[in-house]
């Protein structure tokens, strides 16, 4: 590959993250105040839908956790209310958002964090962040075709 393609692909590959406003925070009014520390850290929404995840579909996108005691619980709470999915674009993404979001236990999650501001429990933890460049391209695809990033 020529290096100006392969530098175009690292850039690609370390850029973006994606990221889901919990059925927690949709309920509670705070879709607004997180797109707004979303956007004051300096990620770009780069495609963005409003939608309800059946126990199906959360199922699915949670299949990674399936063996783990608390995936049932997080399907049912994912599915449980409307959801925003959101694909990020800044550098250093995936790191620079789960500082951006706090601890996954908010009661962990440093001050000034979106979790340590809206989330009420490990469950009802407001927001998800894409834990790898690998899964933020796998999360993003799930909700997103190539035509609805832009
Ligand atoms: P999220 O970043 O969406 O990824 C998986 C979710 O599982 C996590 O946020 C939490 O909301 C939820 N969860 C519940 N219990 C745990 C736990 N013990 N460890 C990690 N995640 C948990």
């Amino acid at each position: 590959m020529h290096p100006i393609l392969s530098k175009a692909k690292e850039n690609m590959a370390t850029n973006r993250t994606f990221t889901m406003i919990k059925p927690d925070a949709t309920g509670n009014g705070h879709i607004g105040s997180i797109l707004a520390d979303i956007i004051a850290g300096g990620f770009t929404i780069k495609a963005m839908k409003y939608t309800h995840l059946t126990a199906e579909t959360a199922g699915a996108f949670y299949a990674v956790h399936k063996e783990r005691p608390f995936y049932n619980d997080l399907v049912s709470f994912m599915s449980s209310g409307p959801i925003v999915a959101a694909i990020l674009e800044k550098d250093n993404a995936v790191a620079d958002f789960r500082t951006l979001i706090g601890a996954t236990n908010p009661a962990e999650a440093a001050e000034g964090t979106i979790r340590a501001k809206y989330a009420k429990s490990i469950d009802a933890n407001a927001v998800h962040g894409s834990d790898s460049d690998d899964n933020a391209a796998i999360e993003g695809s799930f909700f997103f075709s190539a035509l609805e990033v832009h």
